[in-house]
């Protein structure tokens, strides 16, 4: 099987390394990709939210399945290009995709499907949005309604803080995305994700994962894209995942089936838990960003089948092999991220660590010029491990951690630190 995964972070190297090890690949390309999946598979300089581009590469190379990995070529409807073209494809349509890259269409289908989350207003014009700020009073949750890579999410602890808000995303602070808002209750509760294969009929549940959004030791500090993850969450119980399944990942696949849109691909399911009751904090439509390290790190080759019954409509007979076991990424990001940070650092020892189905660094922001490594991104490394407990996945992956030398680097030293 020729296989073309699109996408260029630390998400689509794990998807690489996974679907590398299952015999089935005879030929893997990833578009654009990065330095990390430069040495385990060819790369393409091909632009993964041009639909046409993609089909054509497609054909050109005999692709026969395609694996989506962000969410922007979705919500451009890459794949409904690439499905029109005939191929087989992972990852929803265009229409499907507004459950990540439409809040107020979120929140409309949870209200048909009667999926517990967070109370709502949608609006199109300031006044009426702060109104319902001054009515409803802080902590409150303001939310551009399209999609803000990640920053368009406003947790106010105070009314001001909403107002302020309010206007900024009004007066234009996410472009487009911003033209509507979403003001949610706030939820109290610990987060953690479900990822979900659908296949447009029926559901898979292919595990957990928590992330650590925040920059700094203890969750402080300014939002990141996740500074690292571990599955499984301890967290979502079976019963609680059960309930979440049966309460709002079911009825959301059904109310999308039936209104014409049914989905297909990884469902994450953002939940915030309380007092043993799962409710949705948000929908991705793809797999979350250090999450898919650690999911794939656990899965091994199984990952590529489970995708294709996934894309074939086949997922009744698909079945999950869990090991019993914990997998642990670390980010190593550049100094300043967040904020404004160098590119262009050298990253060195590297080609000393062990890559094997216990320890992997997956790359997310590198590239490379002639033997070395430089780091060209925020996010620049997942250093992800398994083992037998949490514990001895995160020992070994701060171990890797502590080989690696870029002192233009820094990690947090406490992921997983809730679970432990
Ligand atoms: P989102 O992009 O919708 O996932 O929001 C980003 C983050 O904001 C989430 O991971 C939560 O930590 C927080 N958040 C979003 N909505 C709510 C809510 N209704 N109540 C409390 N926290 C929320
Ligand atoms: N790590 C969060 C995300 O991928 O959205």
């Amino acid at each position: 099987m020729n296989i073309l995964i699109l996408g260029s972070g630390g998400r689509e190297h794990a998807l690489a390394w996974a679907v590398m090890q299952n015999p089935k690949c005879d030929r893997l390309v990833v578009a654009p990709g990065n330095a990390g999946i430069a040495q385990i598979a060819e790369c393409a300089a091909l632009n993964a939210e041009d639909g046409g581009a993609v089909a054509t590469f497609a054909e050109e190379n005999a692709i026969d399945f395609v694996i989506v990995g962000p969410e922007a070529p979705l919500a451009a409807g890459v794949a409904d290009r690439l499905r029109e073209a005939g191929l087989l494809v992972f990852g929803p349509s265009e229409a499907a995709a507004r459950l990540e890259a439409s809040k107020s269409f979120t929140k409309e289908i949870c209200d048909a499907a009667k999926a517990p989350t967070a109370g709502y207003g949608h609006f199109t014009d300031a006044e009426a949005a702060k109104a319902h700020v001054r009515a409803n009073g802080a902590p409150i949750v303001v939310k551009a309604d399209g999609l803000a890579a990640g920053k368009g999410v406003i947790v106010a602890m105070d009314e001001q803080t909403a107002l302020d808000a309010i206007d900024d995303m009004f007066g234009g602070a996410f472009g487009g995305a911003g033209a509507e808002v979403v003001i949610e209750e706030f939820m109290e509760g610990e987060e953690a994700s479900l990822f979900v294969l659908c296949d447009g009929e029926e559901i898979l549940s292919i595990g957990t994962a928590q992330d650590h959004k925040r920059v700094g030791e203890g969750d402080t500090g300014p939002n990141t894209g996740g500074m690292g993850a571990y599955s499984p969450a301890p967290v979502l119980s079976a019963e609680i995942e059960a309930k979440a399944l049966e309460e709002i990942v079911k009825p959301t696949m059904r109310v999308m089936a039936e209104r014409g849109m049914p989905y297909q691909g990884v469902l994450y399911a953002g939940l915030m838990i309380k007092d043993g009751e799962p409710r949705l904090v948000e929908y991705n439509v793809r797999f979350g960003d250090p999450e898919c390290q650690v999911l794939m790190m656990r899965l091994g080759a199984q990952a590529l089948d489970l995708m294709q019954a996934a894309a074939e409509g086949r997922l009744s007979e698909a079945r999950v092999n869990w090991a019993d076991d914990h997998a642990i990424t670390v980010v190593m990001a550049a100094n300043g991220y967040p904020g404004d940070y160098q590119k262009g650092t050298e990253i060195k020892g590297l080609a000393a660590l062990p890559e094997d189905s216990m320890n992997m660094v997956f790359h997310a922001g590198t590239k490379a010029e002639g033997d070395k490594i430089l780091a060209t991104g925020g996010r620049v490394l997942n250093v992800t491990a398994r083992g037998d407990s949490l514990q001895e996945a995160r020992d070994r992956a701060y171990a890797m951690v502590d080989q690696i030398d870029w002192p233009e680097g820094f990690v947090r030293r406490d992921i997983g630190w809730r679970a432990l």
